[in-house]
Order: C-alpha cells, then structure tokens, then sequence
C-alpha cells in the first residue's frame, strides 16, 4: 500500500487496541499496516503463526509500535477464548474488532459437498460470530466502548452465483451488523460494515479466479476503469474504527467503483458459460492452493 495516500495524521490512533482476524495476509494486512502506522497496537490472528510471525516483523521494522500474532482458527470458539485471554492479558480490553477472516471459492453449487459448505460458513458465519460474541460480552461486563468492522461484499445485496456459501454467510453477518449495532448500540459498541469490490489479493485470486477464470470485477468492466487500490480500502477502515465518527452505526458501505450498480460485481456473467471440464480444471487448481496453506498451518 502507499501510506502517503493515507488521509489520516499520525498519532490519530494512539492509545487503540485492535484485532483484525485474518491479519496476516491480504486485506487484512493491509489494514493492519494502516493502523499500525496511524498509532494503533494491533493483534492479528490466522491459521499460520509463520505467517503472522513475518507480518508482524515487517510491519514493525517499518514503523516501530506493537503488532502481535496469535495462531488461531475462527472455527474453534474455544480457541478464540484463549486468544482473547491473551490480548486481554497484554494490556486490558481491545477498542476495535475487524472481522475480515474468510474463506472462499468458486464453485457450481450443485458441485458442494456438505464439507465444503461447512469449510466456508464455519470461517465466515459461524467463526465471525464467535470472535464478535466472545469480545462483546467481555466489553459490556466491563464497560467499555468499541467498533466492530466486519468485511462483506456486495453479494449481501445481490445474490452471489457460484460462491454460495460465502454469499450466504457474509449477508449473515450484514444481517448481525445490523442487529447488533441496535441491540449493543446502549454499551457503547458500534457495527459497521464494508463490502469491497475488487481488491486483488493473493488468497482471492487463487480461489475465486483460478487460472484467471472468474475475474468479473475486471478494470475493464467497472464504471471507473480499475479495480480498488489498498489505501482506499484502509481509509474507509480507519474512518470507521478511529475516533470522530461514532454515530456512525448499522452501516454497510460498499467500495467498488459502482461496480456492482454496472454489472452486478458478482461472477454470473463470466461463470455461468463454463462447462465440466473447465470447472475440474479450476477444482484441482483451487484444491492445490488448499493444500499448500494446510501444509504451513500452526493450528
Ligand atoms: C469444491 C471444494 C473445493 C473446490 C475445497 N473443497 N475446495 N469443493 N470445489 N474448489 C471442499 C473439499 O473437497 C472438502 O470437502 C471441503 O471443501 C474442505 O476442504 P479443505 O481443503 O479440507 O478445507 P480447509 O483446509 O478447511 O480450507 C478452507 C477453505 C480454504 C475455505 C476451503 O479455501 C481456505 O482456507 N481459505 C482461506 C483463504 C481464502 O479463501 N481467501 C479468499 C477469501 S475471498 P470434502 O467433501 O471433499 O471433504 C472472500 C471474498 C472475496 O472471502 C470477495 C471478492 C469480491
């Protein structure tokens, strides 16, 4: 990401204690960088502790503060606990969650096992409102205030053809920003939502758009001619999680371009012409990527 097209002044997060889950890679890291830079101590959690490890390194080198990686999987409640144990015990409550972790990829719905599903609603619908649930009980028994930021897509608007799962669960989690923002607004928690365009980051790409498939969002096709930058994506985050605009509560805002209003930013038009053979191709190139992450994980 370029920092300098950063709009914040340093220091704007000083004293901030954020959790971003999936914050190693992608994303996730992007967002951990920008509120590193802007002050914040930021904990990142992921399935690879190596990867978080380097994370956390790099970031640090650059810009000095505190980063600090937990390995844990979402899908275990029990383990995010402990994590949350550990954050806690470094320092007292956090003042911000980003739930970005996920997982994803393309498929023919009718191609799903039940596994399948599970692997990407366990992540997405059930780990999201684990993380949520276990860090707001923890924050109204003591009082204390904070922002919840959840990672969407447009797909919570519109239907999301040949990612189901993720479809389904990540308007689930719309659906908690919404209700939780009511419920949970009296404690002083707050619930946002961004549902980015494309972003192109390395886990997307080798999921959604394996071999190059499935690219909808391409620069040719939105409105504006490009797919997102990083520190576009960062600014709307630290606007949501920093100080200032609080009563902003209960909103998803999506940051594509107009991609979705143009061509639906979802994967109909380039998917639904492919037939057997290109979707085996595409399974066995996904399944590889699975296989090479599942090798480095810690968890
Ligand atoms: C059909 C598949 C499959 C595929 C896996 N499965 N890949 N089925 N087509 N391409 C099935 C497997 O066969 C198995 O079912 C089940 O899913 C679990 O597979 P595992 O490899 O054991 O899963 P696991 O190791 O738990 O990995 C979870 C994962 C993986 C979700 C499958 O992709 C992952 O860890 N992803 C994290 C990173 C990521 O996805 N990033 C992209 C996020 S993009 P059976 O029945 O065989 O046991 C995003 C939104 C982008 O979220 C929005 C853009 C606009």
């Amino acid at each position: 990401m370029d920092v300098s097209k950063l709009m914040y002044r340093d220091g704007l997060l000083d004293g901030e204690r954020i959790l971003v889950t999936g914050g190693g890679t992608g994303l996730g890291r992007e967002m951990t960088e920008a509120f590193l830079k802007l002050g914040a101590t930021v904990y990142i959690c992921g399935r690879r502790q190596n990867m978080l490890d380097d994370t956390a390194g790099e970031l640090m080198a650059k810009y000095g503060g505190k980063v600090v990686g937990h390995a844990c999987d979402i899908r275990d409640a029990d383990a995010i606990h402990e994590m949350v144990d550990a954050i806690w015990a470094d320092g007292g409550a956090v003042t911000g969650v980003v739930n970005n972790a996920a997982g994803n990829f393309i498929s023919r719905t009718e191609d799903l096992s039940v596994n399948g599903f599970n692997a990407i609603s366990d992540i997405v619908f059930r780990g999201t409102f684990y993380v949520t649930l276990d860090i707001g009980k923890r924050l109204i028994e003591e009082k204390k205030k904070a922002s919840f930021l959840s990672i969407l897509t447009t797909w919570v608007w519109n239907g999301g053809p040949f990612v189901v799962p993720s479809a389904m669960s990540k308007s689930a989690i719309n659906t908690m920003t919404q209700s939780l923002a009511v419920e949970w607004g009296r404690y002083g928690l707050r619930f946002n939502a961004i549902a980015p365009g494309l972003f192109p980051t390395e886990g997307m790409s080798a999921r959604l758009s394996p071999g190059g498939r499935g690219d909808n969002s391409s620069d040719r096709m939105n409105p504006m001619g490009r797919h997102g930058e990083m520190h576009e994506l960062a600014n709307l985050a630290v606007f949501l999680m920093g100080p200032g605009a609080e009563w902003v509560n209960g909103q998803t805002i999506a940051i594509d371009g107009a991609g979705y209003q143009a061509n639906s930013g979802n994967f109909w038009q380039t998917l639904s012409p492919l037939g057997d053979a290109e979707w085996e191709q595409m399974r066995a190139m996904i399944k590889g990527t699975n296989a090479k992450d599942k090798a480095q994980r810690s968890t």
